[in-house]
């Protein structure tokens, strides 16, 4: 029997020693030292041998035993390192190779110029106001000084939805709105950024959607003096503190007297180049003092109040302020043009 258990050992030791993988191994150890295996069921023979043989086999036993375990467990301990090994291999980092990088947004050109305006004007003590782009005839033109059949309708030609609702045409609805809004409260000083609609040609120059500001101030004693320090400040701080204004008369409704603004050009500084045609200047905005009917039809009392309003396009001022020369690629969503707007 010892030597059925020696010849036992041999062979397990001898296969054990050429196992490459973990399937094998644990067949193995089923075969030689599970309960149905190969040890036990010679070990079942103890039952027939004299009591001083017993402890002998037993002890025989319990060696092989040991002997094969040790290096089924040694084994085991190969195995293990070897996967260990193989996963940091595989999972290596290069510490060293370049970063991927991450592509960021940029806030969109005519946002960026909407928000520095909108800025310039907080700092001035005004409020952001809003209103609807689809608007009634009312607001659009009537309650600003163009009653049906305003020949003046005809410069802002538009999308009608209904006889009497429109995209509107302008901001300057929202000063009708401000001033219901507030009641005859003073003083107002709001300024809206929104888009507007009109029946256009789409050329370098114009689109049948662009922005627009509007500005309105109400308040005892406003001049247009006031205007006019206010619309230099504003294009100081946008375009450069050396920048000028020019004002020169004009028409609209709902403004009385009207001008029209134009800068000292952002290119030449006013020596005359191609940008500006060569005559130093550069138009950028509408403006006025409120019209007293205007003012009337808000609720505000033209006897003693008076206010000045005035209207730019963001497109232009954009383009003026980066040099863009055709308003269509504000809207083509193409990036490497966009792109050079991100803010760093
Ligand atoms: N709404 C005018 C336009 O679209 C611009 C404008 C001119 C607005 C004079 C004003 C203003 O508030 O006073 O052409």
């Amino acid at each position: 029997m010892k030597d059925k258990l020696l010849a036992l050992k041999e062979e397990a030791l001898g296969q054990l020693q050429g196992v490459t993988d973990p399937g094998t191994l644990n067949d193995l150890r089923v075969k030689y030292l599970g309960k149905k295996g190969a040890l036990t069921e010679i070990l079942r023979g103890m039952g027939a041998l004299s009591a001083e043989e017993r402890p002998v086999i037993g002890q025989v036993g319990n060696e092989v035993r040991g002997a094969i375990e040790e290096l089924i467990t040694g084994k085991q301990e190969e195995f293990q390192r070897r996967e260990t090994e193989e996963r940091l291999r595989a999972e290596k980092v290069d510490v060293t190779l370049p970063g991927r990088p991450m592509t960021q947004g940029a806030v969109h050109p005519l946002s960026r110029v909407i928000q520095d305006i909108e800025d310039i004007f907080i700092g001035m003590g005004y409020q952001v106001a809003e209103g609807p782009e689809v608007e009634t005839d009312y607001f659009n033109f009537e309650a600003l000084n163009l009653p049906k059949n305003h020949p003046a309708r005809d410069m802002q030609d538009s999308f009608y939805l209904t006889e009497d609702l429109l995209m509107r045409t302008q901001t300057s609805p929202v000063q009708a709105r401000t001033m219901l809004a507030k009641k005859g409260e003073t003083p107002v000083r709001i300024i809206c950024p929104g888009r507007v609609f009109r029946r256009d040609d789409d050329d370098a120059t114009h689109s049948f959607q662009f922005h627009q500001i509007e500005g309105l101030v109400i308040g005892e004693g406003i001049r247009m003096s006031d205007l006019k320090g206010t619309l230099l400040q504003f294009v100081q701080e946008m375009f450069g503190e050396h920048t000028q204004i020019r004002l020169r008369p004009s028409f609209f409704p709902f403004t009385e007297p009207s001008a029209e603004v134009d800068v000292s050009c952002v290119k030449c500084g006013g020596s005359g180049c191609r940008v500006c045609k060569h005559t130093g200047w550069l138009e950028i905005l509408g403006c006025g003092m409120v019209h007293p009917k205007v003012l009337e039809m808000g609720g505000y009392d033209s006897q003693t109040l008076s206010g000045f309003a005035f209207g730019m396009g963001v497109e232009r001022i954009a383009m003026l302020k980066y040099g863009v020369d055709d308003i269509r690629h504000f809207y083509n969503n193409d990036l490497t043009f966009l792109k050079q707007f991100a803010r760093i």
